[in-house]
């Protein structure tokens, strides 16, 4: 006799061999689908009832059923009496659980259905789920930080890099809101656009559908999920959803890293730019002084598990024929492996972005090396006629001087060595002393009037938008 009560067509079941038993169970994992599954089976008995399969108490013996089994899993956790792994997962506990409850008509509930639909609806109702209750909350905690850091420190005159190298200068703030623009798009365009999760594969059955009268747009809308209408195969067989979330994981495991890394080195004795509060510093075990930052060394190096998840993913799908097969059982494994990574990580990086602080003289000590305000000279000469490309030349020779007489900043060179350098460019525009105005970090930041800038009126633009906009979220 099969153990497993759903294989009657076999003469033994797997649990000949205890290792196969484990092998092909996924309950482990699954097992926190368990709201969302109930949920889906108490809208496919609804449907069902709707559509004459089942009577009112039939009906109302599952859902009260299903009720209890959920309440009883809120309460026990792993511990409830129903996981049985040799019911390999979620949907089979929960289902022999009602069965063993309510008797006969728990035996109903699975008319038509199959786990190939159920489990695909269950993945994407928690997609659903955690990106609107969990994802998008978290990243908001997180945009909060850096909007009250931007509004702390946001007028402090610092260095931009590229290439690692001093570029031009901007205001902490401008910086600030670089990363409140960042983890914007991840909130919105990212996790927002998982739109295949608003599929509602129920009623595909296994894979061909039914020839039973179900009403997919009932267990859809009762679902909050938004399309019932595709095809059966495909909605068996995909896993689109689960990439394309890990995906928005991925790209916010990106960028939470590339932040790690530039906050690791302004946390630096070199750079000395921040301090990082001491619950997110670590010793070192022998060096006395250490305070290390290993927490933003873990949201960076965590960024690795987060792409493997992807790539398994991606991997796992590839080359499975349309229709369910059990590789498909894998994707959980990685769709959350990537989501408690990243939880944790959006979590942590809150709490470093509420502690930390930016270490305003230190910033001021070395900001006038590395001629921060050289593109702005440039752009001075541009005003008065000179062609870009002859400005940039310019200013070029007048750093090298700078570097040759023992000089390190442009505000060192007085307007005739200025106006012998644009002379010597076979240019005949003049240099006037409203040239220091165009020059020294701070007066650079003051100038810039594109739209977005990082300097002081594009800093004080996008906070005053943002907060507006969160002002209107909180309404
Ligand atoms: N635990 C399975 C999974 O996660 C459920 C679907 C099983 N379907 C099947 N035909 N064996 O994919």
């Amino acid at each position: 006799m099969s153990q497993k009560p759903w294989e009657h067509a076999k003469s033994s079941g797997s649990e000949a061999d205890p290792v196969a038993t484990r092998f092909v169970a996924s309950l482990d994992i699954d097992q926190r689908l368990y709201p969302h599954d109930i949920a889906g089976s108490i809208a496919h008995a609804t449907m069902l009832h709707h559509v004459g399969l089942l009577t009112d108490d039939e009906l109302s013996a599952i859902t009260t059923g299903l009720n209890a089994i959920k309440s009883e899993i809120d309460e026990q956790g792993e511990a409830w009496p129903g996981w049985k792994i040799e019911l390999e997962d979620v949907h089979m506990c929960v289902e022999a659980a009602l069965i063993e409850k309510i008797g006969e008509p728990g035996r109903k509930l699975h008319t038509g259905r199959s786990r190939n639909d159920q489990v695909a609806t269950d993945i994407n109702i928690w997609i659903n789920d955690v990106v609107v209750n969990v994802i998008q909350p978290k990243l908001d905690h997180l945009l909060h930080g850096f909007i009250s850091l931007a509004e702390q420190y946001g007028h402090v005159v610092m260095p931009s890099f590229t290439h690692l190298q001093r570029a031009q200068p901007i205001v902490a703030g401008g910086e600030m809101m670089a990363w409140v623009d960042a983890f914007s798009h991840i909130k919105t365009e990212r996790f927002t656009g998982v739109s295949t999760s608003f599929d509602s594969p129920l009623g595909s059955g296994a894979i061909a559908g039914s020839s039973l009268p179900l009403d997919r747009d009932m267990t859809c809308k009762q679902l909050g999920l938004v399309y019932a209408n595709d095809n059966s195969m495909y909605s068996t067989a995909s896993r689109d959803s689960t990439i394309d979330f890990t995906y928005a994981l991925s790209m916010t495991s990106l960028w939470l890293s590339r932040w790690a890394e530039q906050w690791i080195i302004y946390n630096s004795t070199e750079f000395g730019f921040i301090t990082l509060g001491d619950a997110y510093t670590t010793g070192s075990s022998m060096m006395p002084q250490k305070r290390n930052p290993d927490m933003l060394e873990l949201i960076r190096g965590k960024t690795g598990q987060v792409y493997g998840s992807l790539v398994a993913l991606l991997t796992m799908c590839k080359g499975l024929t349309i229709g369910y097969n059990r590789d498909l059982q894998e994707d959980k494994r990685h769709l959350f492996s990537a989501y408690d990574t990243v939880c944790d990580c959006l979590d942590i990086a809150a709490g470093i972005v509420r502690t930390t602080t930016f270490n305003e003289a230190r910033i001021k000590q070395g900001l006038d090396r590395g001629y921060l305000d050289a593109t702005s000279l440039a752009e001075y000469l541009v005003t008065k006629g000179v062609a870009f490309r002859t400005a940039h030349q310019i200013v070029g020779a007048l750093v090298r001087q700078c570097d040759e007489t023992d000089r390190y900043k442009l505000e060192q060179l007085s307007v005739d060595e200025m106006n012998a350098a644009v002379e010597a460019a076979g240019n005949d525009a003049v240099v006037t002393d409203d040239v220091y105005d165009w020059l020294g970090p701070e007066n650079v930041v003051k100038r810039y009037q594109t739209a977005g800038n990082a300097g002081l009126t594009g800093f004080r633009e996008q906070l005053a938008e943002w907060k507006e906009r969160l002002n209107g979220d909180a309404e």
